[in-house]
Order: structure tokens, then C-alpha cells, then sequence
């Protein structure tokens, strides 16, 4: 192979190497979608817990799922679509309470203390309130703000 014939391929190795390139560069550019995360998340930290007519039915229990841990969402007794949601793990000892529609009262049922709507301590032997956490109605769902 004389000089001239390998400075022939080699030129149109190089090419053909570097056409793939030339293609991308001068290709538009492509707008690729990026991953949304899933998250029930929704504005300033609400998510989605349940739907009212599941609310109106009693209550939600949401035992997982949450970075706050459980949490028990029930109608306010005054406004059915005003919901209300605490932690319901009792700060006595750990068991999860009950929430008492007709007396508008969380109950413990292992030592029996109670708490208000607003998880105050109304009947020991528990001490501290049960967290509560911002909630509303949006769109048919129901929303907690969990921290
Ligand atoms: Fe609730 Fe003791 S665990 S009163």
C-alpha cells in the first residue's frame, strides 16, 4: 500500500468515525421529558389521604406511608367536611386510640385516657396531647399536612 492509498482510508475511517457525531451535533435538540416523581405531595405539603365520602363515613386510618407516622382523620362534628387528624398513637404507652364520634373524644383503649379534638389530654393517665396536623377538603379528596 502506497502512501497516498493509506492516507486515503485513513481519512475515510475517520470519517466514518466521526459522522455519528456530526449527526448528533447538528440534529435539534430533543426535548426529553424527565421523570416525575409520584408522590401524593400536593401544595405546601398536603397529601392526599382518602376521599370525603370515605371521611363521611367515619374516619381514615392511614397507618403507613406518611414520614409523620399514622395518622386518624375524622369529621369534625360540627362541620362533617371539616376534617380533623391527629396522631393517633397515645402518648401514655403506644396503643392506638379510638375516636368516639358521639362524645367527639379520642379514647384509649388500653389505660383509658382522652383526648379532645384538639388532642389535648382530658382524662389521664396519658400527659401530653396527640400531635395534630393541618387537614382540608380539596377536590372531593382529603388533604393532611403531615408536618
Ligand atoms: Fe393509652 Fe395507656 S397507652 S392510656
Amino acid at each position: 500500500m502506497d502512501r497516498r492509498s493509506f492516507l486515503s482510508w485513513v481519512g475515510v475511517g475517520w470519517l466514518a468515525s466521526s459522522l455519528p457525531l456530526v449527526i448528533a451535533a447538528c440534529a435539534p435538540k430533543i426535548e426529553t421529558e424527565t421523570e416525575t416523581e409520584t408522590t401524593s405531595s400536593g401544595p405546601q405539603g398536603f397529601q392526599e389521604v382518602g376521599t370525603l365520602s370515605e371521611l363521611q363515613k367515619g374516619q381514615i386510618l392511614v397507618t403507613a406511608g406518611l414520614g409523620s407516622g399514622p395518622l386518624l382523620i375524622v369529621p369534625s362534628p360540627g362541620n362533617p367536611n371539616a376534617p380533623i387528624a391527629v396522631n393517633p398513637t397515645c402518648t401514655h404507652a403506644g396503643c392506638t386510640v379510638k375516636w368516639q364520634a358521639e362524645q367527639a373524644t379520642f379514647v384509649c383503649p388500653c389505660h383509658g385516657s382522652e383526648f379532645d379534638l384538639s388532642g389535648k389530654v382530658t382524662k389521664g393517665p396519658a400527659a401530653k396531647p396527640l400531635p395534630t396536623y393541618a387537614a382540608k377538603i380539596e377536590a372531593n379528596g382529603v388533604l393532611v399536612q403531615p408536618e
